[in-house]
């Protein structure tokens, strides 16, 4: 008899299925070390497109490419075991259309071996999202605030503010709900708004700066943990402040170093 236990990974459809049931707990990883500490709370792990601001230091998302995804991708899985596995499409990948959305995200779930890919868009993707669903992938949406689209909306601002834009953003949700989409990203929109968009939709919303209306919650995880300081949303609640108990952690080792009181140095010397 076998004495192992296989844990299963939480699927796209069990995602779903947690509409109206307890909230979603998100959050991103990019490495193997993280996801799997991740992994121990985390019902969803994104490997967003922020990893190249936070990882790779770029100054918006744009930068990022395909390649880089399917790297993060790959070390994030090694550390997943009962997360759904979620990869961004960096910008560029999936917008000319759905074929070149299904290349993308067919090489993204092959070589990565996650469960679902993420895309930003609401009404202009729905028919992306419905190819996608269609042919294999599952699609978690992500409406609000696109960061791949700071270019056109000119900023980070709070989304869906006054009726026209709250009427758009909602438009958007239901169109990439009713396009196939298993859950949306609802990113810093109103309180109100993110409210009606929960209770008219039946997958779950998941929000970040989009209050606790929503079905579940996503942070970037170095931004939480105090890790990414450069820019700080106002929404994010820091529950560590790992940047700077690494910073006191470098000066101490730099004080040891410079006073040759490096611990453990008999022994790399007597294992020769
Ligand atoms: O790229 C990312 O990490 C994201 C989340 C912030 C939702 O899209």
């Amino acid at each position: 008899m076998s004495t192992h236990t296989t844990v299963r990974a939480l699927t796209p459809p069990a995602i779903r299925a947690r509409k109206g049931g307890a909230p979603l707990v998100c959050l991103t990883a990019y490495t193997t070390p993280m996801a799997r500490l991740v992994d121990r709370e985390a019902d969803v792990i994104l490997v967003g497109d922020s990893l190249g601001m936070v990882v790779h230091g770029l100054p918006s998302t744009l930068g990022v490419t395909l390649e880089m995804m399917i790297l993060h991708g790959l070390a994030a899985r090694r550390g997943t075991t009962r997360a759904c596995l979620v990869v961004d499409l960096p910008f560029g990948s999936y917008e000319a259309g759905p074929d070149q959305a299904f290349r993308s995200a067919a090489r993204v779930m092959a070589e990565t071996g996650c469960a679902a890919v993420k895309l930003e868009g609401g009404e202009s993707m729905a028919p992306t999202i419905d190819f996608l669903t269609r042919r294999g992938v599952p699609v978690m949406a992500h409406v609000g605030l696109m960061p791949q689209s700071v270019n056109v909306t000119g900023g980070y601002r709070t989304q869906g503010r006054g009726s026209v834009a709250a009427a758009r953003v909602e438009a958007d949700a239901r169109a990439v709900s009713d396009a196939g989409a298993f859950s949306v990203v609802l990113e810093k929109i109103t309180e109100p708004l993110a409210r009606r968009i929960t209770e008219a939709l039946p997958i779950p919303t998941i929000g970040i700066g989009a209050s606790a209306a929503c079905d579940g919650q996503i942070l970037v995880i170095d931004d939480m943990l105090g890790l990414f300081t450069d820019f700080q949303p106002s929404f994010v609640r820091r529950y560590a402040e790992l940047g700077r108990a690494v910073e006191a952690a470098v000066a101490a080792y730099a004080a040891d170093v410079r006073a040759r009181s490096f611990p453990g140095r008999e022994h790399v010397f007597n294992d020769d």
